[in-house]
């Protein structure tokens, strides 16, 4: 959501801007703009729509630009418009910027440049900080006192980086909240949202501070906080960042849902190895003097979290689930000895982020499953386990949300010491491999005939609820069919109001404990006309179900059942010639709150 790369002493820096832009697409964006220094001249060129239409638009550069900024939009203040596309130039033309983040008082501060005579052409907050860094130049002349002041009176977060005309030798950041790095090379240096679009050229990083600024030359970086110049040291590792590759899929999608049984294998490597659980011993001394398990996440990691928590219920454990954005307002903190698991596949995603301040400002103990080494929140809690389930790329969460269950399960597990784990989920990947090489072709079946549905209802209880969660935000997320989930039981008190002939319901059923009660929702509903789909699981099957999948254990069905809603979710989005990995309005790392 917004990314940022810039360049300067780079020996291509048309070509740095545009590959990193693509490297960062995975944010979600909706417009691209970019900014070449040749010194005493700027020049500008944005593009609605995709990065290849802003190449389209660059005509062949005769010099080499020194310096370079680049910006991928996700609109949020003002529509998808080539006006308010970054970058922005401050009104006299002498800071051209690009932002990401969200100036939460930037209405205040608009009309208080605008009393100062100051005009605005777009409708963002990011023109905003432009003309502020103009009014304190003009004010004190000097471009480090401009940021200062400038920085004093933001409110939100963001992560700026500009071109100030007076001075062609040096690239300018600021930095609050959102994401910000450098990379050092030899005789150029970088910057990004992150470290994707430099890794090629460089294996030296600045992960910046909160609150920092200062600027970036071709042989040097000078880093400032509260006025003062601060040390920094060059991080060597080079990121956890897999080769971006279709390798013959016609969808980022369909490749991760038929990676997940790979995925599972992994995790079982990665964390059991000789009899022994792999944990780390300081965190499991923190989950077992802790009272309370409070998880926090959003969108698919938050349903991944539902399943999690009723792993520590059933283990006796007091648990308690939250979607980040609501915590955020209304932060608890239960029993005496509270632990926190945050979710976050990307590990950027600024209501968590949020949370997890809050939390350390508790000094609370968290641990963070994500699937991105050097993330913000992999780096700001105390412990973390990676997802292992290699780059993600498909807006829609689908191997990263196995990931995570499959993780929370290892985890409980280990919790309680029950090695058994390995097995069930050893059971699970023959389980999975056999839904990919024979069960997709008869949802694809069950895509085609509910293809045109307006709405279609997801039906479970237990587990198979918190899966159907997933399943219908799936579902909504890449088809635009409109979809809900509902808790078997909560069908009478009002859901089955909507069920009349023919409205589509896919029911799950693979828990022996409220199967018998399913069985009687799927009667409620076909009485109202409702045309029912079931997805069972072996032991519980019978011969009017649609999809019967190999048994496996209850426990770990939300795995097994969700590679059959994706891929549901999947050939509907394709029958509709929807942008599977790209769908409108959303966005792969929500980096705003
Ligand atoms: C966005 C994505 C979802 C994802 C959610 C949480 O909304 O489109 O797919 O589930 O963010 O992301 P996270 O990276 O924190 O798991």
């Amino acid at each position: 959501m917004c990314g940022i790369v810039g360049s300067i002493g780079f020996k291509n820096t048309k070509s740095f801007i545009i590959d990193g832009l693509k490297d960062l697409d995975y944010r979600g964006y909706d417009s691209a703009g970019l900014a070449f220094s040749f010194g005493k001249r700027i020049n500008i060129y944005k593009a609605v729509g995709s990065v290849s239409n802003l190449e389209a638009i660059i005509p062949e550069l005769s010099l080499n630009p020194y310096m370079g900024v680049g910006h991928t939009r996700w609109a949020t203040h003002g529509k998808p418009t080539e006006i308010n596309c970054h970058p922005h130039q401050s009104m006299h033309g002498l800071f051209t910027i690009v932002c990401n983040g969200v100036v939460e008082n930037y209405l205040q501060l608009k009309q208080q440049l605008q009393s100062k005579g100051f005009k605005f052409v777009s409708d963002t907050d990011t023109e905003v900080i432009s003309n502020l860094l103009e009014d304190r130049y003009f004010e004190t002349r000097n471009i480090m006192r401009s940021i200062e002041e400038t920085m004093a009176v933001l409110t939100g977060s963001f992560a700026v980086v500009f071109i100030a005309d007076m001075d062609p030798k040096h690239l300018y950041f600021m930095k609050r909240h959102s994401p910000l790095m450098i990379g050092r090379g030899d005789h150029f240096s970088l910057v990004a949202s992150d470290a994707s679009p430099m890794v090629r050229y460089t294996d030296k990083y600045i992960d910046l501070e909160d609150d920092s600024y200062g600027f970036i030359s071709n042989d040097d970086v000078e880093i400032f906080k509260n006025g003062e110049k601060i040390p920094f040291q060059f991080t060597k590792k080079s990121p956890d960042i897999t080769v971006k590759d279709l390798n013959g899929y016609p969808h980022y999608m369909l490749k991760e849902i038929e990676e997940i049984e790979r995925v599972i294998r992994r995790l079982m490597v990665e964390y059991y190895d000789k009899g022994e659980f792999l944990f780390d011993h300081e965190l499991m001394r923190a989950l077992t003097e802790s009272d309370h398990i409070v998880f926090v996440a959003c969108g698919t990691s938050y349903h991944a979290s539902l399943v999690g928590a009723r792993y520590f219920d059933i283990l006796g454990k007091s648990t308690s689930t939250h979607i980040a954005s609501e915590f955020a307002y209304y932060p608890q903190f239960p029993g005496r000895k509270p632990f926190f698991i945050f979710l976050s596949q990307s590990g950027e995603t600024a209501d968590v982020i949020h949370c997890m301040t809050t939390v350390k400002e508790h000094n609370i103990p968290c641990l963070v499953l994500t699937n991105k080494k050097g993330s913000t929140l992999e780096r700001g809690c105390d412990f973390s386990l990676l997802l292992h389930a290699g780059l993600e790329v498909s807006v829609a969460s689908t191997k990263a949300y196995a990931a995570e269950v499959a993780l929370l399960a290892l985890l409980a597990n280990a919790y309680s010491n029950r090695k058994e784990v390995i097995r069930d989920l050893e059971e699970c990947c023959g389980v999975i491999a056999d839904i990919d090489q024979n069960l997709k072709g008869k949802v694809h079946e069950i895509a085609e005939e509910l293809k045109h549905s307006k709405d279609i209802y997801f039906l479970g209880r237990g587990f198979d609820y918190d899966m159907s969660l997933e399943a219908s935000l799936k579902l909504k997320e890449i088809t635009y069919i409109h979809s809900e989930a509902v808790a078997g039981g909560e069908l009478k008190h009002g859901p089955i109001a909507l069920i009349s002939q023919d409205t589509p319901v896919i029911v799950t059923i693979s828990d022996n404990v409220t199967a018998l009660s399913m069985r009687a929702n799927i009667q409620e509903v076909k009485a109202r006309g409702a045309k029912v789909f079931t997805f069972v699981t072996e032991p519980l099957a019978n011969d009017t179900d649609t999809i019967v999948v190999k048994n496996h254990k209850r426990y770990l069905s939300p795995v097994v059942m969700s590679s059959l809603a994706f891929y549901f979710a999947y050939y509907v989005a394709v029958l509709n010639d929807r942008n599977v990995d790209k769908p409108r309005n959303l966005a792969k790392s929500v980096t705003v709150e």
